[in-house]
Parts: structure tokens; sequence; C-alpha cells
């Protein structure tokens, strides 16, 4: 029989070792989460149920949100973060950089950006950028590079 495990494995993953609090993410990232929240309000997400928002502060000083947009085909749906990317290069033209993110639910659950939307933000997000996210112990915050350390780079010889 087939069990989810994933939550298990991504629990484990989301909780600090040492087990010490998170701290509370600087005033900054409050803001962005604040924006974050607002945009799960539009959540599309009648299949699943989660409603997840995604605020990104640009260089140019822009925030810029998305939400999560289900579709009857399951596979067609696109994450918050994405959602929000995608409006933000819509936006703004090619050359923006992301130098902060946040993402939050309105289900109360831990929500770190999945491993398709990490992959689509390394194009555009700063090493360094803070991303904030639900995890099982509150909110917390790491930097992209700690998030995804091996994005894939095309290097062709
Ligand atoms: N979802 C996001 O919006 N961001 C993520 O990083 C992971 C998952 C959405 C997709 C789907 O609508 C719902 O959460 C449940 O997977």
């Amino acid at each position: 029989m087939y069990r989810r495990t994933g939550n298990a494995v991504a629990s484990n993953f989301m909780a600090r070792p040492d087990e010490t609090p998170n701290p509370a993410p600087e005033p900054a990232l409050e803001e962005l989460l604040e924006e974050a929240r607002q945009a799960a309000l539009h959540s599309y997400s009648p299949y699943s149920g989660f409603r997840v928002g995604a605020a990104l502060r640009l260089t140019n000083g822009e925030i810029v949100t998305g939400t999560n947009v289900e579709n009857v085909s399951y596979g067609l749906t696109i994450c918050a973060e994405r959602s929000a990317l995608v409006r933000a290069v819509s936006q703004f033209g090619p050359d923006i950089r992301v130098e902060a993110v946040a993402v939050a639910n309105l289900n109360a659950a831990p929500s770190p950006p999945c491993g398709a939307c990490r992959q689509v933000l390394a194009e555009f997000i700063l090493p360094d950028a803070p991303v904030v996210f639900p995890a099982v112990d509150g909110d917390r915050t790491m930097s992209f590079h700690e998030l995804l350390p091996l994005a894939f780079e095309m290097k062709l010889k």
C-alpha cells in the first residue's frame, strides 16, 4: 500500500537540530511575510485546500507577490513562489534580482519552497538572499544558498 512518508522526512529536515526556538524574523522580513499572507488570500486551491502566498523583494525596491493557482489536471498547478517570480519578470523585465523571499500559508502548516521553485528562483536570486518560510517550529529564515546548495547550471564545454 502506498503510504505518505514525505511529511516525516520534511519535518525532520525543517526542525532546528539544536531545538532552539527560531529567532523572530527581522522587521523588513516580517513585512514581507505579511505581504505573502495577503497574497495567500487570493489562492486558487480547490483541490488541495492549501493556500500559499509568496512575496519577493527585488533589488529595485519593488515587492512582488504571487499565490498558488491549481488546475484540475493537477500537474499543471503553479506554486506561489513561481507565480510571484513570473509576475516580477513580466512587470520589471529580465534584469530583476531577488534580494529576499517570504512564503506563508493560511493552513498553519510547514511550507518551505518546493524543489522546483528553488531551482526557478536560482535563476534570479542573490545567493545570500534570506528566505523566510513556515517550518514545524515557526517561521524560519535561511539563506538561499543553504536552501539550494547545488542548483543546476548549464556549463557547456
Ligand atoms: N505549493 C506552493 O504554492 N508552493 C510550494 O513551494 C509547494 C506547494 C502549492 C502547490 C499546490 O497548490 C499546494 O501547495 C499543495 O501542494
